[in-house]
């Protein structure tokens, strides 16, 4: 039996695929590279060797809202659960194109369920955010908090969430985990896979890697008069292999169950952006130049997680620590200045 990822190739999907052969699980990775590269495969192959037989991996460079694609990938292969990663992520850009957004995240989800009930596979572990806590909920962050969004990209996760939540009452033979996650960085131990950013980053650490690379003259750190400890943003960094292990843990909490739960990925730690960048510099002995600039808006102050219902429920907490998340952020991006070009 193998689970099926979709957005495989993408940044938190190839860290979660890594983990799932490492465990022995058959993968099938549907991913129409939109905002992937299929080199992607290549280096988790080169990650693996040794240990995985290559069938164990497959790949289909398939749309998720392409009905027949997604029937055939079924039909072909014996599947059991589905890891739902695919969807659009960029908070700015989901604004200029909300239409884009919801028809990408939202019908895509749907013709993934309306696939999923075809073949009586009833697992899935889909990719929520923090986001949907919203601007007014005080940290730390209980996933029992009322929900609410600011901007079409946390709409659609806010929305998937109902709908599951709706398929489950449906059905309760459905097994569904929410797993919602604050901020993933860093990168495989091997420098071989990782965050991989069109055009300018949006996010903090991409933006620093590039800044010590030297693409990048300085970091805007957005807003020095936030109600924290040192008036820059704090939020809640977490390693994207914890992440990733995150995933197989509710994989194997959701087997043999029928609920729905959503659950925060976070260390339950906030560190603010003046923090990163002085732990980055430790950790690399490279400085960062930056300058103090406006708010960025839709910020918010602080965002941490509560982490305890993931350690309760699936026995999952954190390892890695700001110190190894910098240096692997910078040891990927060092080791691959252009990404995956
Ligand atoms: P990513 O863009 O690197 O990966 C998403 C993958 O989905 C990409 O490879 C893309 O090509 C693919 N994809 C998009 N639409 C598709 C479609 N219609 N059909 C097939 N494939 C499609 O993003 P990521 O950072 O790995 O995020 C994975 C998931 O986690 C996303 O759903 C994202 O919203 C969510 N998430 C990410 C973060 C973050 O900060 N990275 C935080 C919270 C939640
Ligand atoms: N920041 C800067 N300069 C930059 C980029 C970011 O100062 O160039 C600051 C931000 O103002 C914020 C902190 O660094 O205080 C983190 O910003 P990110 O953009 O890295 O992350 P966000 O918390 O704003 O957003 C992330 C994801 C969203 C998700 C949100 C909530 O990018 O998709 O977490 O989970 F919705």
């Amino acid at each position: 039996m193998a689970v099926l990822v979709t957005g495989g190739t993408g940044y938190i999907g190839s860290h979660t695929v890594v983990e799932l052969l490492n465990e022995g699980k058959d993968v099938i990775i549907v991913d129409n590279l939109s905002n992937s590269k299929e080199m992607v495969l290549l280096r988790i192959a080169e990650i693996t060797k040794g240990e995985i037989a290559e069938d164990r991996l497959s790949f289909y460079e398939a749309d998720i809202l392409d009905y027949e694609s997604l029937e055939k990938i079924f039909s072909e292969n014996s599947i059991d659960s589905v890891i739902h990663f695919a969807g659009l992520k960029a908070v700015g850009e989901s604004v200029a194109k909300p239409v884009e957004y919801y028809m990408n995240n939202i019908t895509g989800t749907l013709v993934l369920l309306e696939v999923m009930k075809e073949f009586n596979v009833k697992k899935i572990v889909f990719s929520s955010s923090a986001t949907v806590y919203g601007l007014h909920n005080v940290s730390p962050l209980t996933e029992e908090l009322p929900l609410s969004t600011t901007n079409p990209y946390g709409s659609t996760k806010m929305m998937i969430e109902q709908i599951l939540q709706d398929v489950y009452v449906s059905d309760n033979e459905w097994s569904i985990a929410l797993l919602r996650y604050f901020n993933p960085i860093g990168a495989h131990k091997s420098g071989r896979i990782g965050e991989d950013p069109t055009g300018t980053p949006n996010n903090l650490m991409p933006y620093i890697t590039q800044v010590a690379v030297g693409k990048r003259e300085m970091l805007n750190v957005f807003g020095a008069d936030y109600n924290t400890e040192d008036g820059t943003g704090v939020r809640d960094y977490i390693h994207v292999v914890d992440l990733a292990k995150g995933h197989l843990k509710a994989l194997q909490y959701i087997d043999n169950k029928n609920i729905i739960e959503a659950i925060n990925l976070g260390t339950g730690n906030g560190i603010s952006v003046l923090g990163m960048i002085s732990n980055f510099e430790k950790a690399t002995g490279i400085k960062i130049q930056y300058q103090l600039v406006e708010r960025r808006p839709g910020d918010i102050a602080t965002c941490f997680a509560d982490a305890t219902k993931a350690l309760k429920l699936l026995d999952w907490k954190a390892k890695y620590n700001i110190e190894d998340m910098c240096r692997d952020s910078w040891n990927w991006q060092q080791n691959n200045p252009d990404g995956y070009q």
